[in-house]
C-alpha cells in the first residue's frame, strides 16, 4: 500500500454531462486503491463537486470560455477551441508541479497529450463511450467520400454494410449534428491519435462488445481496458449533475408518482443533456404518448425544443393529461438511474447516449432508439442488432408512429422477448463488474499498469 500511495494520477475530464460522472467513478475507484488523484477541470461548465469526493484534489484551468462561446461556435468548434486554449495552460500548471506520475484524460480533451509527451509523463485515454464508437470514427474517416454522394446513389450507399465492421451500415457511422464534416474530421483525427498512450480505457464491458475490444487493440496497438459500467462498481459515487438546480421538488416527486404505477407499465422518455427536438416532432410525440394510453414520465429539458420556449402552446389534450391525469408526469430533469431502476418503468425512449444505454442495460429496461448525433447512431445499432434489447424509430415522426411504437415496446410478444433479453444482459453486466468478472479484472489490470509505468 505504501508503494501505491506514491503514485499520483492527474485526471482530466471533458466538461460535459455525458463525460464527467463516468470519469469521476474511475477517479473514486483509483482513489480507493490508494492512488493520489487530482482532477483538472475547465472553467467552462464548472460547478463544485468536491464535497462529494473527499480525498480527491481539484484544480481548475481558466480557459475563459463561456456559454455564449458555446452558442456562437457550436459544439464541434467549441471543443477544438477548448483544446487549443487549454494546452499551454496545462503546460504552465505542470511545469511548476513535480508531483504527477501519470495522466488520464478524456478522449475529447486531447490537449494533455502533447504536454505529457513534452514532460515525459505516461498517459492513458479515457473514453466515456464504447470501443465500437472509437473504431467507427476511424471507419468514418476512411469513408468520408460516401457523404459526398447525392440523391438515390447516396441513399443506397449509406444503407450498405461497412466492410469488416458488422453489423454497421455507413449510415450508422458517427456523423454530427453540430458542425461541418470537415471540422468533424479534424476533431476525430485529434481524438483518434492514441498510439503514444500506454492504454485506452472504455466505460464499457467485454460482455457487451468483446469483438470490438480486440479490433481496438489491433487498431492502436496498445492495451484496451473495458472497465464499465463504472456506475455499477462498488466505489461509484453519484456525481452531482450540471443540471443540479433541476433536482427540484417536482423532479424528485416523479419517484413518488412512479410508486403509484403498475409494474413495468411506465415508459420513460429522456434525450440526455444535449439533443434537441424540433417543435413539430415534439407535438407529435406528445400526442402519440397520450394516444398510446400508456403511463409516461417525460423529461423535457428547458431549451431542448427548437422554436419553443415553454410548454404553453401544447395541444389541450396533452396539457389535460399532464395536469389532471394519473397517466403522465413531466419533469425538467429526472434522477435517471433511480427512475430506470424503479419497478414501474418498463420501457425507455431515448436518443441512445452511451450513459443512457448503459443505465438501461444495467436496469434491464428495453428501449426505443431515436439517435440524434455522433456515437448515438453506433449505440443504436449495438442495441438493436447486437444485444437486441431495443428497436429504432427512424424518419419523420407522427403521432400514429409514436403510439404504435410505444405499444410495441410496452405490450405484446415482441416486448416480452426484448424484456427477457434485457434481463439476461443485465445479469451479464452485473457479473462483469463483480469479483472475477471481466470489468473487475480490467480495473485490476489498469491498477497494475499504472503502478508499473
Ligand atoms: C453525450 C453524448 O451526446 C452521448 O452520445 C455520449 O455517448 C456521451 O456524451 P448525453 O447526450 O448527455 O451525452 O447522453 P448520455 O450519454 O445518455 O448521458 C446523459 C446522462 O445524464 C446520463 O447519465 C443520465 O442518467 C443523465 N440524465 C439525463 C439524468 O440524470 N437526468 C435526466 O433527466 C436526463
Amino acid at each position: 500500500m505504501d508503494e501505491i500511495l506514491q503514485k499520483r494520477v492527474l485526471m482530466i475530464p471533458a466538461p460535459f454531462e455525458g463525460h464527467l460522472p463516468s470519469m469521476m467513478n474511475l477517479a473514486s475507484f483509483l482513489s480507493s486503491k490508494g492512488f493520489a488523484i487530482t482532477i483538472v477541470r475547465t472553467q467552462y461548465n464548472f460547478y463544485d463537486i468536491s464535497a462529494d469526493f473527499p480525498g480527491i484534489n481539484f484544480f481548475t484551468i481558466d480557459d475563459g470560455l463561456t456559454e455564449s462561446d458555446m452558442s456562437s461556435l457550436g459544439l464541434l468548434d467549441f471543443i477544438l477551441e477548448l483544446n487549443s486554449l487549454c494546452e499551454p495552460l496545462l503546460k504552465e500548471f505542470l511545469t511548476h508541479k513535480d508531483d504527477v506520475d501519470f495522466i488520464i484524460h478524456d478522449e475529447f480533451v486531447y490537449f494533455p497529450r502533447q504536454v505529457a509527451q513534452d514532460l515525459n509523463l505516461p498517459k492513458m485515454v479515457f473514453s466515456a463511450s464504447s470501443a465500437a464508437t472509437s473504431i467507427s470514427r476511424c471507419m468514418l474517416m476512411e469513408n468520408q467520400d460516401k457523404w459526398l454522394l447525392h440523391g438515390e446513389e447516396a441513399r443506397s450507399k449509406l444503407e450498405e454494410l461497412v466492410p469488416k465492421f458488422h453489423p454497421f451500415r455507413y449510415k450508422d457511422l458517427p456523423v454530427t449534428a453540430y458542425g461541418s464534416m470537415e471540422r468533424l474530421m479534424l476533431l476525430y483525427r485529434n481524438v483518434s491519435k492514441r498510439d503514444t498512450s500506454s492504454g485506452i480505457i472504455h466505460n464499457s464491458s467485454n460482455c457487451l462488445e468483446n469483438l470490438f475490444t480486440s479490433a481496438a487493440e489491433d487498431t492502436w496497438g496498445v492495451p484496451v481496458y473495458l472497465v464499465g459500467p463504472l456506475h455499477m462498481t462498488d466505489s461509484a459515487t453519484t456525481c452531482p449533475s450540471l443540471f443540479e438546480e433541476e433536482r427540484n421538488c417536482n423532479n424528485l416527486n416523479c419517484l413518488r408518482w412512479l410508486d403509484k404505477q403498475g409494474k413495468n407499465s411506465v415508459i420513460y422518455i429522456s434525450m440526455g443533456s444535449l439533443a434537441m427536438t424540433q417543435k413539430e416532432e415534439f407535438v407529435e410525440m406528445a400526442m402519440g404518448l397520450v394516444q398510446s394510453n400508456q403511463p409516461f414520465l417525460w423529461v423535457i429539458r428547458p431549451g431542448s425544443i427548437t422554436g419553443q420556449n415553454s410548454l404553453d402552446s401544447l395541444p389541450e389534450q396533452f396539457s389535460q393529461t399532464v395536469t389532471h391525469g394519473d397517466k403522465a408526469f413531466v419533469v425538467s430533469w429526472a434522477p435517471q438511474k433511480e427512475v430506470l431502476r424503479h419497478r414501474a418503468v418498463g420501457g425507455f425512449w431515448n436518443h441512445c447516449g452511451w450513459n443512457s444505454c448503459l443505465e438501461s442495460i444495467s436496469s434491464g429496461v428495453p428501449m426505443i432508439c431515436r439517435p440524434y448525433s455522433g456515437d448515438q447512431r453506433v449505440n443504436t445499432r449495438l442495441m438493436t442488432h447486437v444485444w437486441q434489447t431495443a428497436f429504432e424509430v427512424e424518419g419523420e415522426l407522427d403521432r400514429k408512429i409514436v403510439e404504435t411504437s410505444v405499444r410495441k415496446l410496452m405490450v405484446g410478444d415482441e416486448s416480452k422477448k426484448m424484456r427477457k433479453r434485457a434481463t439476461e444482459l443485465k445479469k451479464l453486466v452485473e457479473d462483469s463488474v463483480s469479483i472475477g468478472g471481466s470489468s473487475y479484472g480490467a480495473l485490476m489490470s489498469l491498477v497494475d499498469s499504472i503502478m508499473s509505468s
